[in-house]
């Protein structure tokens, strides 16, 4: 790898910060200056310090993003917005979104270059939860909430696994109406957290469909155990601590994938 790579890699400045803290000769190779941002290295081997202090290589990143709307769940594209992009510039090469959210879905998208953690948690066969908040077009029902937990077709060979639906928000509407009585008795919800453990491709979507309701907008709050980081504004990101990644390793534990 080159030397100014491996730098950035470790975000220590921009591509030209780098070259700069290099020929200055703040960088030295198994205890020799490097003046030349082109020196390849071999990370694994090589000794290689900054100002005196050795550098540990990081082999494995990981993000949370709060992905906005409009940006696609992608590496490249060549008419949107991707969410490798919003890493900027100098972020790695190998990175890429684990999963995705539809374009005009937002919320919780993990990015790494971890390929077998990434794996781990979509494998279908490990049922990792996913959760979402929800806004519904119409008032869901206590049947539809019923039939959503227990499995709907969605055109698939079977019907989904059993789900959890959580009443976030009721339809005031409803209760606006003469049919306050049945409002009182069947409590239509507007806003539901539904959490899944499966990810089929539009999932959400397509199940309100299969209970006659419509998603207006939608977003993912938790991710295999994770929460969507509540000071991280659209667009923002940040690393995952040691913490949380544990939390990430434990939901995809074992070597029997059921
Ligand atoms: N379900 C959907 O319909 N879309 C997503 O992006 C994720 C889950």
């Amino acid at each position: 790898m080159r030397l100014d790579r491996f730098l950035g890699e470790l975000n220590l400045g921009t591509r030209s910060q780098v070259k700069g803290l290099i020929r200055r000769g703040a960088v030295t190779v198994n205890g020799i200056p490097a003046l030349n941002p082109d020196q390849r290295i071999d990370e694994a081997t090589d000794r290689v310090a900054l100002h005196g202090k050795e550098l540990q290589y990081r082999r494995f990143v990981y993000y949370m993003l709060n992905k906005p709307e409009g940006v696609v769940s992608a590496t490249r594209d060549n008419v949107s917005r991707t969410v490798v992009a919003l890493l900027g510039k100098d972020a790695r090469e190998d990175i890429f979104p684990v999963g995705r959210l539809d374009k005009d879905v937002t919320g919780l998208l993990l990015l790494t270059n971890d390929g077998e953690l990434a794996h781990r948690l979509l494998s279908p066969k490990r049922h990792v939860d996913k959760t979402y908040l929800a806004v519904l077009a119409h008032g869901l029902r206590q049947a539809d909430i019923r039939r959503l937990e227990s499995g709907v077709d969605i055109g698939e060979e079977r019907p989904t696994l059993p789900a959890r639906v959580e009443v976030v928000e009721y339809d005031d509407a409803v209760f606006q109406t003469d049919k306050v009585s049945e409002a009182r008795t069947v409590c239509p919800a507007r806003t539901i957290r539904l959490t899944l453990h499966e990810g089929k491709f539009h999932q959400v979507k397509r199940m309100l469909q299969a209970v006659d309701n419509e998603v207006v907008s939608l977003r993912r709050i938790a991710f295999g155990g994770l929460c969507l980081d509540p000071k991280l504004r659209p667009g923002e990101y940040r690393e995952l601590t040691g913490e949380e990644l544990k939390i990430l390793r434990t939901a995809t534990a074992g070597d029997t994938e059921v």
